[in-house]
């Protein structure tokens, strides 16, 4: 068995906060995302993965390694130019000699893997999708099934009249080393344009696995929020999920901080300051009076007095001046000013 992660896109869904930091490594409770998905690899029995990389691939190799810090090995297989995610995998041809495990590097879920791959085995599939339901599929690829579970139709991004169920592709499959054969090599192709329609129409056996655990594409800023704030309501968990390192006992007068807020470690704390609901990454200063509410600040800002932050998203190194308000939905790039009393 092996596993291939997918990422290489822009996440231009997530800019400012990709412009440095690229998707897959964003911190995600004061962890790098992917962690989250070596692990679920690991769960399922997978020590061994490829991670298909094509923008800015030094920060996610310099961060990652080997792989041996975490308990896994890591192959990269980077792209000059960005193939697209079937190209991606034929990209990875060469190491691809026994059925592969292959994820979306933006999906969070707690999916039990080794049920999806044992029913792969077990019905004999060439690929197996996993499907979770969702309220609207028009952001997603919609996929049909027939009552027994094989897969019927496949649509990327669905327009409003060719929605015609609530199950999309989860970013989560698994495949058999055959499938490369329908793939053509060094160009660009798409799983979910090319390969799953082409599987299809060749009447190859695609089964479908619904998942009934956690799922979220962690894609934009409203997503990114969302699973920050269902970590905090212990919907999702994980050993990644930073441990709040805050001292309580050597709080100043008047802070108030709830019990589910994550603070990293060597956040100064002043007098009065209000944090709800929220994750602090390392080394920020959070000075007199200031209030996070429902927001996630990464690591070395300065919040000064009085400042107000209010379900947004700050990056690296941001200085937010005294009495200055971000209201709901600011999303602030690496190294911000926002100078003293405006209001975002
Ligand atoms: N290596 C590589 N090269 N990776 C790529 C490339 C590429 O050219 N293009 C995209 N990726 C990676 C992205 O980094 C991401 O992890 C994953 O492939 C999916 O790309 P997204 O851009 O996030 O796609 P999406 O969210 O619009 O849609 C996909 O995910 C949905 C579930 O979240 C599709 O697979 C949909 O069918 C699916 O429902
Ligand atoms: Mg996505």
């Amino acid at each position: 068995m092996k596993g291939l992660i997918l990422a290489g896109g822009k996440g231009t869904r997530l800019r400012p906060l990709t412009i440095n930091t690229p998707k897959p490594i964003v911190p995600v409770a004061n962890s790098p995302f992917l962690l989250y998905q070596i692990d679920l690899m690991k769960s399922g029995g997978i020590e061994e993965v490829i991670l298909s990389l094509s923008y800015q691939p030094r920060k996610i190799e310099d961060l990652l390694k080997d792989g041996m810090d975490y308990g896994t090995h890591i192959r990269y297989a980077v792209e000059g130019t960005p193939l697209g995610t079937g190209g991606a995998f034929k990209n990875a041809e060469e190491w691809i000699d026994s059925t592969t495990v292959v994820f979306n590097g933006d999906v969070l879920t707690s999916i039990s893997l080794g049920a999806v791959i044992a029913e792969h085995r077990k019905r004999g599939a060439i690929a197996t999708l996993v499907l979770t339901p969702v309220e609207n599929p028009s952001a997603y690829g919609l996929v049909e099934t027939s009552p027994d579970g094989w897969v019927k139709r496949f649509v990327e991004k669905p327009g409003p009249d060719e929605i015609t169920c609530n199950t999309i592709n989860a970013g989560i499959y698994v495949l058999e080393p055959s499938v490369l054969r329908y793939m053509p090599k060094g160009e660009a192709y798409s799983f979910e344009r090319g390969l799953f329609p082409a599987l299809l129409e060749n009447k190859e056996p695609v089964l479908s696995y619904v998942l009934d655990k956690y799922w979220i594409d962690i894609g934009t800023p409203q997503k990114y929020l969302e699973v920050h704030h269902d970590i905090l309501a212990g919907k999702f968990t994980s050993t990644r999920v930073a441990r709040s390192l805050l001292d309580r006992g050597s709080l100043p007068a008047g802070v108030v901080i709830d019990e589910k807020s994550i603070i990293d470690e060597g956040v100064t704390i002043r007098g009065g300051v209000r944090i709800e609901n929220s994750v602090i990454g390392r080394n920020c200063k959070i000075d007199e009076g200031a209030q996070i509410i429902d927001s996630v600040i990464w690591s070395g800002n300065t919040i000064d007095a009085e400042a107000r932050v209010i379900r947004s998203i700050v990056g690296k190194g941001c200085y937010i001046g005294r009495s200055a308000t971000l209201k709901a939905g600011v999303v602030l790039g690496d190294k911000s000013v926002v100078t003293d009393y405006s209001v975002l």
